[in-house]
């Protein structure tokens, strides 16, 4: 399978890391030799292998026959957008770990995909490294899903825990982009926006449904102060950032918040990086997901488990 990259960054880097890493394992499994054909990134101070392709316009990589899957890693929702939709028109896969554009464009996207009978799968956009998109899509569709809940920021999750052992907001917040777990914009993180996203994708996935991303109520940890870090200390409790997707008379429900979770919830106990999804079905009761939700390996195990997918899986839409 001739795959190519595009963007370069944490995560990117990750991909490139794990091909090469877990060479053998991954083409016995796909059942192929994976090449990546091209990357592509804009940044003149990269250091790649010389043995790899590199162009800064991607048009070259759609003009390329041989190249069968993109992935896209830039992240944005107005390039990536173009990227998106060309790759599909040119009748290549798309993988993407790129939440912002599919809550926010992803109709469209899905729509191309299905006119060109091309499949686009984007596991590592919500939950970083936890399969948790395959295992709702694939294995829980039966199980009359009314509620799904998560942490879904390691940022915000990152920066909650230090709080709660003395750091303030800011120095938080730096530890967490030095570790390459912040959106380039870290107003998305903190603000709940990328938890918006993720939440939108994961009820897309499970109810069909992609809802009007500005109808979504969305409050972020910003506001959130020692003070009340410490009230919630003094009550047993923690906060934690929640993204919540109901479906209640046949409508779908979105909110974002942080909240206060009781010591008996499996949510109270995901800390740092982590990211934690309870569903509720009513034939499949409970579940819950957790695993690390940012980073460079644990996301680019998600986006490698999507090129098995391409081979195996049908498209989820
Ligand atoms: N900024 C995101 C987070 C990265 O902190 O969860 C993974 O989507």
């Amino acid at each position: 399978m001739k795959i190519a990259i595009i963007g370069i960054g944490t995560v990117g880097t990750g991909v490139l890391e794990l091909l090469n890493q877990e060479k053998n394992n991954i083409e016995n499994r796909i059942g192929e030799s994976i090449e990546v054909s091209w990357i592509c990134d804009l940044k003149d101070t990269l250091k790649i292998e010389s043995n790899l392709k590199f162009t800064k316009n991607y048009k070259e990589i759609l003009n390329d026959n041989s190249v069968e899957t993109i992935i896209e890693l830039i992240g944005g929702n107005t390039t990536a957008f173009e990227i998106a939709k060309e790759t599909l028109k040119s009748g290549k896969n798309l993988i993407t770990a790129n939440k912002h554009l599919l809550a926010t464009k992803g109709i469209e996207i899905f729509e191309i995909a299905k006119k060109h009978n091309v499949k686009i799968f984007f596991e590592a956009a919500v939950a970083g490294g936890t399969p948790a998109l395959s295992s709702i899509y694939e294995g829980t569709f039966s199980g009359g899903i009314k509620t799904i809940t998560g942490i879904l920021n390691g940022t915000s999750n990152y920066i909650l825990n230090k709080m709660e052992e003395g750091s303030d907001y800011d120095s938080a917040l730096k530890l967490a982009q030095e570790a390459g777990y912040a959106e380039l914009d870290p107003t998305f993180d903190v603000k709940g926006i990328d938890t918006a996203h993720k939440i939108s994708l994961l009820s897309y996935l499970v109810w069909g449904k992609l809802i009007d991303f500005k109808k979504i109520n969305i409050k972020g940890i910003d506001k959130i102060t020692k003070k009340d870090i410490e009230f919630a200390k003094n009550s047993g409790k923690r906060f934690k950032l929640i993204g919540e997707a109901k479906k209640i008379n046949n409508q779908i429900i979105i909110n974002v918040e942080p909240r206060l979770i009781e010591k008996n919830d499996q949510l109270y106990n995901v800390n740092d990086v982590y990211n934690g999804i309870k569903s509720y079905g009513i034939h499949l009761g409970e579940t819950f997901f957790y695993g690390k939700g940012a980073g460079a390996l644990p996301t680019a195990t998600a986006i490698i488990g999507d090129l098995y997918k391409i081979k195996n899986s049908n498209a989820w839409y």
